[in-house]
């Protein structure tokens, strides 16, 4: 995905505010990843440069460590974030169809945002609401007993028409 140039502007800035409290000692990877994480959304690749120079590591080797952890967004979230929950009682639940249903209506799989930036999708483990199995969490609000039909009636209420039948897998949804 392209960041734009205050995209990366801003993900400089924060990142070297978040260096200045850390020595150039290569135990502090994660934890400055983990910061990056937390102010930004995500680690982007300019990002992890800025931090390979501050330690005075290779960028492949930060690469390496960003990308082996999934705890890291390598992109930038949606501007809403759909969390489908895979816990044991929402995947007994059908959670999975759930998660399908999602995956095919935004034409995305997990860890992938819409091309319009509208939406991304995860999969998270318990959210604690078992008893209204299956759970989807889209921003900070908690939706339970989801079918495939609120799938639709959640987008919808987040301008998205879907369209009348079954959308090929794949296919970007349409936008109002
Ligand atoms: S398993 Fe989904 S909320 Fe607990």
């Amino acid at each position: 995905m392209h960041l734009t140039e205050e995209e990366k502007r801003v993900a400089l800035e924060q990142t070297g505010n978040i260096l200045e409290n850390y020595s150039r000692e290569r135990g502090n990877l994660i934890p400055i990843l983990q910061q990056v994480q937390e102010k930004l959304g995500y680690v982007p690749l300019v990002a992890m440069e800025e931090v390979a120079r501050h330690l005075g590591i290779p960028a492949v080797d930060v690469y390496s460590v960003a990308t082996f952890y999934n705890q890291f967004r390598l992109i930038p979230p949606g501007k809403h974030q759909i969390k489908v929950c895979m816990g044991t009682a929402c995947h007994m639940k059908g959670g999975n169809i759930i998660l399908d249903c999602w995956k095919r209506r935004l034409g995305i799989d997990v860890n992938q945002v819409t091309p319009d930036r509208e939406f991304s999708l995860e999969r998270v483990a318990c959210v604690g609401c078992c008893t209204m199995a299956p759970v989807t969490v889209i921003d900070e609000e908690v939706y339970g007993k989801v079918t495939p039909t609120r799938v639709d009636g959640l987008l919808f209420s987040f301008g998205v028409k879907i369209p009348k039948g079954q959308q090929k897998e794949g296919e970007a949804v349409e936008q109002q």
